[in-house]
């Protein structure tokens, strides 16, 4: 492959803002979220026992837990999920979200933990939209945002490895080459 691509310099909190561009999420879907944000603090208890129960229950992934404070978990991972019924999709929301993603990257996680959990995310974020009175509209939003986070996920563990091999080899341009080439 020969040709640069401008999808290269969107990087950071910009990533979320292209994103958002390219899922139409629109002011309309946004409002429906911030709509159904007590919705999902009521269900958000529910959404992190199943969470932790999954995760537990599997030896590879409990033993990221071994030395964790769990009562800090379950708050943080209650509020990363109302989260999703913020309204805002704006920097802020991206720089919280990348941050996340990148923590998950520091701890050594193979990136399929994460995005395999987001199956629990999405039946407890299903669960909020049909309380909703235009249940379908509510449930493509919140398809969008649960993406976006799939997305803003799997971009920091890109962007990791790219740091990386640009430090290696000496130039960001050169290390997406040797990523993209056969
Ligand atoms: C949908 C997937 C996931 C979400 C939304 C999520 C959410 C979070 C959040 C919000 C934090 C706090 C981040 C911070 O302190 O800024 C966190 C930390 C953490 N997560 Fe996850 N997580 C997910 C998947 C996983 C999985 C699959 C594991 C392990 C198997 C895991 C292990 C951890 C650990 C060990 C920490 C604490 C890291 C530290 O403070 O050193 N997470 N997670």
């Amino acid at each position: 492959m020969s040709v640069d691509r401008s999808s290269w310099q969107i990087k950071d909190e910009a990533v979320l803002a292209e994103l958002v561009q390219l899922m139409n999420l629109s002011a309309d879907e946004a409002a429906i979220l911030k709509s159904l944000h007590d919705a999902a603090q009521k269900q958000a208890p529910a959404m992190r026992e199943d969470f932790y129960k999954r995760l537990l229950a599997h030896p590879q992934t409990a033993e990221y837990f071994s030395n964790i404070n769990m009562k800090h978990m379950y708050e943080t991972l209650q509020n990363w999920f109302v989260e999703l019924f913020n309204g805002v999709y704006d920097e802020t929301y991206a720089r919280r979200r990348i941050t996340i993603g990148r923590v998950h990257v520091r701890i050594g996680l193979p990136v399929r933990y994460p995005i395999a959990m987001l199956d629990v995310a999405m039946a407890h974020a299903e669960a909020v939209a049909r309380t909703h009175p235009q249940p379908d509209a509510a449930m493509a939003a919140v398809r969008k945002v649960i993406a976006l986070d799939v997305a803003v996920f799997n971009q920091a563990y890109e962007d990791r490895q790219i740091q990386i091999l640009a430090d290696t080899v000496g130039n960001e341009r050169l290390a997406r080459r040797l990523l993209s080439e056969e």
